[in-house]
């Protein structure tokens, strides 16, 4: 066998990480359903948050087929608390999915994990080196940050090739004996070392870190200002009618064309009924119940916050309904693409949720 030639990077990180290392549970597995699992949770909550989180859905779906046999209510009972639903859907999603159509065996490679939902490259990465010992590289904002540090690269990491540029450098740093150590050690090294403020003075890497030399380190990495995002308030009015439900897909050029949703009105801010209601104020004049509702909803360049209400149309009201909506039943309304935020309105409401079983 040969030996492989390490960058001094990689040989330096890989000294550095055993005498570092936390001691976290997705590390001592090299099950791809575990390890998938561990991903989806860390994707937008911290390690301390995650932790308890981990056990508990491990405990509760100890395999990817025990998932998929899972009622969605009883995931999204474990996942209450950890937020973003989207995340439990999908895996839930997913989980059918390996069943289905991988006969509950998890696939192997960063190719075929890529085409699975909710699986993008940083995931994919993850399981097929984890679990599988790929050498395929993780490339996450720690990784963004380590190497224009350690490179002195300008590229601004907000741009769309910058992924590209970073993979291909750490694909040439990714020992291929020790890839599952080398991706864990580099994101404990972010986590640790090569945090946003470093922590350069005890670094073994610095002797050869171009941000050091040139005293760079807190200009690097480049991250151009993201668009300010703009605030919009939205007011549903779920409407239901002899068990069905009003609704219209949205047309206009705006976010969320050609998906679903409940009767809504836009208010320049948070609104209470009657102005949250807008023009439908007078034609809904029924009694009516407030949801909870997703308090903010994040989009790349939005805030939406929203608040929604229930209003149950007595059988015997003839009510007139504007031409762009109609009533739908459950079962039709199912079917419609809606937009997370209304899903998550569903989910976060058990009598939506028992009505529309999404
Ligand atoms: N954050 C995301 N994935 C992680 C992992 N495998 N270990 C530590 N932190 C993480």
């Amino acid at each position: 066998m040969t030996t492989e030639a390490l960058h001094p990077f990689s040989k330096q990180l890989l000294a550095w990480y055993p005498a570092h290392a936390r001691d976290l549970p997705w590390r001592q597995t090299t099950d791809p359903y575990v390890i998938w699992l561990s991903e989806i949770i860390l994707q937008q909550t911290r390690v301390a948050q995650g932790l308890p989180y981990f056990h508990k859905l491990v405990a509760a779906f100890p395999s990817v087929g025990a998932l998929a046999a899972a009622e969605e209510s009883v995931l999204f009972r474990n996942w209450q608390g950890l937020g973003y639903y989207s995340r439990a859907r999908n895996l839930h999603k997913t989980a059918k999915l390996i069943v289905d159509q991988h006969h509950g065996v998890f696939p192997s490679t960063y190719q075929d994990l890529l085409q699975l939902p909710g699986v993008g490259p940083y995931t994919a990465a993850a399981i097929a080196s984890f679990a599988f010992g790929e050498a395929a590289p993780v490339v996450d904002g720690n990784v963004f940050r380590i190497l224009s540090r350690y490179f002195g690269i300008e590229t601004d990491i907000m741009h769309a090739s910058a992924r590209k540029e970073f993979t291909a450098i750490a694909q040439g740093l990714i020992p291929h004996a020790q890839a599952a150590t080398f991706n864990q050690a580099i994101m404990e090294f972010g986590s640790l070392q090569c945090s946003p403020v470093p922590n350069c003075a005890d670094c073994p890497l610095r002797i050869s870190c171009n941000a050091y030399a040139t005293k760079r380190t807190q200009s690097l990495p480049i991250k151009s200002k993201s668009k300010a995002a703009r605030n919009r308030y939205f007011n549903y009015i779920v409407v239901v009618h002899q068990d069905k439900f009003l609704v219209r897909i949205r047309t206009e050029k705006d976010i969320w064309q050609g998906l679903w949703e409940f009767v809504m009105h836009e208010t320049e801010h948070v609104a209470d009924a009657p102005e949250a209601f807008g023009p439908y104020t007078d034609w809904l004049d029924f009694p009516m119940t407030e949801l909870k509702a997703p308090a903010k909803h994040l989009l790349s360049h939005q805030r939406i916050f929203s608040k929604a209400w229930l209003i149950q149309v007595p059988d015997y009201v003839k009510l007139a309904i504007p031409s762009n909506f109609q009533w739908m039943d459950a079962q039709e309304f199912e079917n419609c693409g809606k937009p997370v935020l209304l899903l998550n309105l569903i989910t976060d409401n058990l009598i939506l949720h028992e009505w529309l079983h999404l």
